[in-house]
C-alpha cells in the first residue's frame, strides 16, 4: 500500500513563501480532496511530493523512499494543472497514454503487447478511444483532462495526483473522472486531487485538506465545508490568516 507523508515540508520560490511548514499524511485508499484559494500552494504541493521541487527545509517520503525515486519507478501518476502543460506538443492522445508506460518498457521503450492492451483499456475507461488518433491539442478541455486521467491508469501507480482535474471540465466529463477516481481508490490507490468545485467533493472525496500556505484543516469533507473553515481558507475571516498569498 502506498502513502504519502509530508513533515514540515518549508518551499520558498525566492521571496516568495508557498508553502509553510506543511505536515500532512495522504492514505492509500482513499480520495483526498485538496482545497485552497488561487496561490494557496496547491500546485506546489504536488510539485514537491513528485520531487519536482525541493523543500527548503521538512522532507516527502512516498512508499519509504524519496519522491524523485518513487517517480522514476513510475510509483506516482500526475495529472497537471492545464497550465502547465505544453498543448502544442506533436504527440497523440494514445502516445500521450504511453507516456504512462515508459517506466515498464526499459531502455529501449518498446511497447509490449502488455503495454498496448493497457493503453487500449485505460482509453476505453476515460471514453476516448475514438479520438486516440488526434494531437492531444486538438482535444476539448474536458477531454484533454481524461486523456491525462488515461496516461495515470494506464501507468498503474499506487499514486495518483490530480491538479485540479475538473476545471473547464462538463458534467458528463467530471462524473466520469470522478467514478474512475472512486474505483481507483476502493482498489487500493492513493488518490489526492485539488478541485475548487466544492459541490463536487462529498461525492469525490473520502476526506478534505484546506490549504493556505499551511494545512489548515484536514478531516472529514462535512467538517472541511463548514462555513468557519471555508472562510479561513479562502482568506475571508478578519480575525484569522490576514488575507491569503499575493
Ligand atoms: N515558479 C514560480 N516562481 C515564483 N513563484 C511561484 C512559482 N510558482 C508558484 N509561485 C508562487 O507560489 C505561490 C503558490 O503557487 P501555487 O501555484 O502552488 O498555488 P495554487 O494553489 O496551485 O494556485 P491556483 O489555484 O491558482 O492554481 C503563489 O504565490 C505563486 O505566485
Ligand atoms: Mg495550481
Amino acid at each position: 500500500m502506498s502513502s504519502i507523508e509530508v513533515a514540515g515540508a518549508t518551499v520558498r520560490y525566492g521571496d516568495v513563501l508557498a508553502l509553510d511548514d506543511v505536515s500532512l499524511t495522504v492514505e492509500s485508499g482513499r480520495v483526498t480532496g485538496l482545497i485552497g484559494m488561487n496561490g494557496s500552494g496547491k500546485s506546489t504541493l504536488f510539485k514537491t511530493i513528485l520531487g519536482l521541487v525541493h523543500p527548503a527545509s521538512g522532507t516527502v517520503t512516498i512508499d519509504g523512499g524519496d519522491p524523485a525515486s518513487a517517480r522514476r519507478r513510475g510509483r506516482v501518476g500526475y495529472v497537471p494543472q492545464s497550465e502547465d502543460v505544453d498543448w502544442a506538443f506533436p504527440v497523440s492522445v494514445r502516445d500521450v497514454v504511453m507516456m504512462g508506460r515508459y517506466g515498464r518498457q526499459g531502455f529501449l521503450r518498446r511497447a509490449r503487447p502488455a503495454d498496448r492492451d493497457a493503453v487500449a483499456e485505460a482509453l476505453e475507461r476515460v471514453e476516448l478511444t475514438d479520438l486516440a488518433d488526434r494531437q492531444i491539442g486538438q482535444l476539448s478541455g474536458g477531454q484533454r483532462k481524461r486523456a491525462f486521467v488515461a496516461r495515470g491508469i494506464a501507468q498503474g501507480a499506487g499514486i495518483l495526483l490530480l491538479d485540479e482535474p475538473f476545471a473547464g471540465v462538463d458534467k458528463r466529463s467530471e462524473a466520469t473522472i470522478v467514478r474512475l477516481l472512486r474505483e481507483l481508490a476502493a482498489a487500493g490507490s492513493t488518490v489526492l486531487v485539488s478541485t475548487h468545485d466544492l459541490h463536487a467533493l462529498p461525492s469525490l472525496a473520502d476526506e478534505a485538506v484546506l490549504l493556505l500556505r499551511r494545512v489548515l484543516f484536514h478531516g472529514s469533507v462535512d467538517a472541511a465545508l463548514e462555513p468557519a473553515n471555508l472562510s479561513r481558507a479562502f482568506g475571508l475571516d478578519p480575525s484569522g490568516d490576514q488575507g491569503g498569498p499575493s
